[in-house]
């Protein structure tokens, strides 16, 4: 593919202290003999400023799962995006499917927090979901446009650079029921038609797009040797290094 694949784990708000070490070091080695892929790891932001100087100087990167739209104020349990992209964060993941549906994330406010991301120099991950729920008022692709539309409101196409984007069917997040690689490749094709769209041929050539919804070391070849799929964001099957450093491999 022309586009380098991005491979992603997301830990959520998982992982003890004394984990992140050990797994930091498992995975060091192999992403440091790049053979391909881009390789990141999102944590709860607790974690981030030990794991970026962890990682110092190694290929593999770290992620926020989460920023706040402002660079400082009064924002009680917020994290600014000008801190993470101080202390070192590269990637940060915008409007994960968990973040609109348990904490009233709308599509404005994932627009804020990936402008915000950009000028602070982090590279947004924007995510799209479809919603199961949403489907009798409105179909899928629907669903996705409005959520794309919102997004990059707003963001030129040479910020388009530092943008990828990540799209999960509900339905399939940690439910061990993984969408077809078919299907998956349908959406990723809407998502880049909708790019030539919304900009030109030549930003949707070059933006990453990516799957997520139980991905496992099983399934994830399928999904990356898929035409418009450039990665995956990987929770449950990513928290053990050995099934991650598997994964890494299939996307190299
Ligand atoms: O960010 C990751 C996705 O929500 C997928 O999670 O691999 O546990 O299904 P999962």
């Amino acid at each position: 593919a022309v586009r380098r694949p991005l491979v992603m784990a997301n830990w959520k708000m998982n992982m003890t202290p004394d984990q992140v070490e050990p797994y930091l070091q498992q995975v060091i080695p192999e992403v440091n003999k790049d053979t391909g892929a881009d390789v990141a790891v999102a944590a709860q932001d607790l974690y981030l400023a030990q794991m970026v100087k962890e990682t110092a100087g190694s290929r593999l990167a770290i992620a926020a799962e989460n920023a706040h739209w402002t660079d400082d104020g009064a924002y009680t349990g917020e994290t600014s995006p000008k801190a993470l992209a101080l202390v070192g964060v590269s990637y940060v993941l915008i409007g994960h499917f968990e973040r609109r549906k348990l904490f009233n994330e709308t599509d404005e406010r994932v627009n804020l927090k990936t402008k915000a991301a950009l000028k602070n120099g982090l590279k947004p991950i924007v995510d799209l979901d479809e919603d199961l729920s949403a489907y009798a008022k409105e179909d899928k692709k629907t669903i996705v446009l409005k959520q794309l539309k919102i997004a990059l409101e707003g963001i030129t196409a040479e910020e388009m650079a530092d943008v990828a984007i990540a799209y999960e069917p509900t339905w399939a997040i940690g439910s061990g029921e993984a969408a077809s690689a078919e299907q998956a490749e349908k959406s990723a094709e809407f998502i880049r038609q909708s790019l030539v769209n919304l900009y030109d041929q030549q930003v949707a050539d070059q933006t990453r797009i990516l799957y997520g919804g139980s991905v496992t070391t099983e399934n994830a070849a399928d999904f990356l040797s898929q035409e418009d799929i450039d990665g995956i964001l990987v929770g449950k099957a990513a928290l053990k290094p050995e099934s991650f450093l598997k994964l890494i491999d299939i996307a190299q």
